[in-house]
């Protein structure tokens, strides 16, 4: 057999190479976006951007020594490589910046949340701010004794968990449409609706908790990508889709949402905080075993495709992110406070939420394994 030659060889190599620094540019792109609903998924998106950058520099110096023989084609295969190696760092930085903004809420960037999260064709999503009160009612807190800076944070805490409690509403509205889709009972899709008005009266003391802590009122501001095709999209088949979100989304998070308020109640000075928190701890811990009845409803109507995939994702709930005491853009915010001050105001450090996180993950594959959602 006749050996390649030099031309051929490096022609190769560019190939094998930069083709394979191309392919994992839509491959990283679904990782990324996987990401956040799954931690791990985190660092193989690093690892992936670093492959590019290397297989792309390789495949881009066998084109410049191509080029010596094919100069049009070598220069072409040269270029073509070359972006695709930078696309793997820029692309990273990229994704650090998003999630140190908590802009796409991937993996650790996820700030406190005190209700259902809200999922856009895979995105965590929430409203932005404005200045208004049309979301703001409740009591509010005393602020005696508190310093600007602890205000301010108590503020920015409050303003987020207002944002988050916000998505909440859309977010089982969504469920409601999903659940008639599917041709659950009455029962479910109004105890839907009720959780649903619960949000709302979760977003509106949470925005008159922060309106307390920082003398000024704050808004939603619209969502119109609410509106665009593929908001009630549902990977894969629908009841399987219901039963894993329901699982991740309401057993574990909505859950350890209860587990944190309830923390941080017991651990509030102050009266109206206080009881905004028992609140939200009792009404989230109701819409966990809502959640618990869904995947239930979603195991029997479905059979063992449904069971086979909720017990694939009891897997992956070690890998959920973790809502973390404060996303990483508020967190200058609140070390600049008094910590003291923080948790008699019922704002608990984030090693205390880690440790409420690892109970609970634990608990909620337990109560999975001892078949809970086959009795409902
Ligand atoms: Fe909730
Ligand atoms: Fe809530």
């Amino acid at each position: 057999m006749k050996k390649p030659d030099e031309s051929q060889r490096l022609l190769f190599r560019t190939l094998w190479f930069g083709g394979a620094a191309a392919i994992i540019v839509p491959l990283n792109f679904v990782v990324f976006f996987w990401a956040s609903e799954v931690s791990f998924l985190t660092p193989v998106f690093f690892m992936l951007a670093g492959v590019q950058l290397v297989c792309g520099a390789i495949g881009a110096r066998a084109a410049w020594r191509y080029a010596r023989f094919a100069k049009l084609s070598g220069v072409g295969l040269l270029l073509f490589c070359g972006l695709v190696a930078l696309g793997g760092p820029t692309g990273a930085a990229l994704a650090a910046f998003f999630m140190g903004s908590g802009g796409l809420g991937v993996g650790g960037a996820l700030g406190g949340a005190w209700g259902r999260p809200l999922r856009l064709r895979g995105r965590i999503v929430h409203p932005e701010l404005r200045a208004g009160s049309d979301w703001t009612r409740g009591d509010r807190p005393s602020t005696a004794g508190l310093d600007e800076a602890t205000r301010r944070a108590l503020e920015a805490l409050w303003l987020h968990d207002a944002q988050k409690e916000h998505a909440s509403v859309p977010a089982f509205s969504r469920l409601s449409w999903q659940l008639i889709a599917v041709g659950a009972p009455a029962n479910l899709v109004e105890a839907v609706h009720v959780a649903a008005l619960e949000e709302i009266d979760h977003t509106r003391r949470c925005f008159a908790l922060a309106a307390g802590y920082g003398g000024r009122s704050h808004s939603a501001e619209p969502m119109p990508d609410l509106l665009l095709g593929g908001a009630l999209d549902l990977p894969g088949r629908p009841l399987e889709a219901i039963a894993v979100e329901s699982l991740k989304d309401g057993c574990l998070l909505e859950d350890f949402n209860a587990d944190v308020a309830a923390a941080c109640a017991a651990a509030c000075l102050e009266p109206v905080t206080r009881d905004v928190l028992e609140r939200i701890a009792r009404e989230e811990r109701a819409h966990a075993e809502l959640s618990w009845k869904i995947v239930a409803f979603c195991v029997e109507r479905g059979g063992a495709p449904v069971r086979r995939a909720v017990e694939r994702a009891a897997g992956e709930l070690a890998g959920v992110a973790r809502p973390t005491a404060a996303s990483a853009e508020k967190a200058d915010l609140v070390a600049r406070a008094d910590a003291a001050a923080l948790r008699r105001h019922g704002r608990l450090p984030d090693t205390e939420w880690a440790a409420l996180w690892s109970a609970r993950v634990e608990q909620t594959a337990t109560r999975l394994l001892e078949g809970a959602p086959h009795q409902a």
